[in-house]
């Protein structure tokens, strides 16, 4: 039986609630985003005292906790279940939740109904992926009053469109699509914008074009105004050969070996420390 109680949002905050507008201040003075995926209250509660600004309830669950091959079987009422484990857990972090496939991509009216149902779960902004129509639906998501986070880049929702797991906007047309799909966000209201696997150089120009989006890069680069990994990555329990743009934080910085005694919660503090002071990502190491 577990020892540790699990306290609601409200109960005890130890550091002052993490908000949009604190976000953009500390954006503003120069200080990078931390933010990680988590799936439950006692991850959520451990992330949260780790100094974790974000937490992402990622549909990357289909992958690490249900142990598909994909985000695609994820469900509505999946993420809403989870969405309300992290937020029985959290106590200041900011809590994003990801629209799974299917949930909005119909009508801003379907995408409507998803998010409130993932915002009565908990979520205090919801992520979709992509551009193009996605834009319509943000700002009608925006105008009533729900924080989005946009996701451009690879867009594991599309993974059989895009024919797999590769770097996107590569060459110059598409790094143009890129360009304005998140100008496009950008002026639809979306708050913040996940940039996944896309070349160094085109995510630094994405946010220096759009200074009032804020950039959350995985395998974007150090160019960002913050940094994301999925949880189970960077704690080096996914199997197979590690994606370049992850390190395993429970390891020492470079090494391949094993460190003993470092903990769940000092790899995500390490992880933490090391996007607040710019060493991850390592542009030689993990970026494209
Ligand atoms: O679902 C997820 O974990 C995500 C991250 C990869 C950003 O969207």
């Amino acid at each position: 039986m577990s020892v540790h109680p699990i306290a609601g949002a409200a109960a005890g905050a130890t550091r002052p609630a993490v908000t949009l507008p604190r976000l953009r201040e500390s954006h503003a003075r120069g200080e990078k985003i931390a933010m990680l995926t988590c799936y439950d209250a006692t991850f959520a509660r451990l992330l949260d005292e780790a100094g974790v600004d974000v937490l992402l309830v990622g549909d990357s669950l289909g992958n690490v906790i249900q142990g598909e091959s994909s985000t695609l079987p994820v469900t509505l009422a999946h993420m809403s279940y989870h969405t309300r484990c992290v937020a029985m857990g959290r106590r200041s972090a900011f809590l994003v939740a990801d629209m799974p496939f299917g949930s909005y991509e119909a009508s801003p009216q379907q995408a409507f109904a998803a998010a409130a149902e993932l915002m009565r779960s908990g979520a205090q902004m919801v992520k979709l992926e992509g551009g193009g129509s996605t834009v319509e639906t943000v700002r009608f998501l925006v105008d009533r009053g729900i924080p989005v986070c946009g996701h451009l880049g690879l867009t594991p929702q599309r993974v059989h469109a895009l024919g797999g797991y590769r770097v996107q906007g590569r060459d110059d047309a598409a790094a143009a699509v890129l360009r304005a799909d998140a100008a496009a966000l950008a002026d639809a209201g979306a708050a913040l914008l996940v940039l996944e696997l896309v070349p160094s150089a085109l995510a630094l120009a994405v946010g220096a074009a759009n200074p009032g989006l804020l950039t959350i890069g995985i395998g974007a680069g150090a160019g960002t105004a913050g940094q994301v990994l999925v949880l189970h990555d960077m704690l080096g329990l996914t199997p197979g050969k590690r994606p370049r743009f992850v390190r395993d934080f429970t390891r020492p910085a470079g090494s391949e070996a094993a460190a003993p005694g470092l903990s769940v919660a000092g790899a995500v503090t390490a992880y933490v420390a090391a996007v607040k002071d710019g060493s991850f990502p390592d542009p030689e190491l993990h970026g494209y």
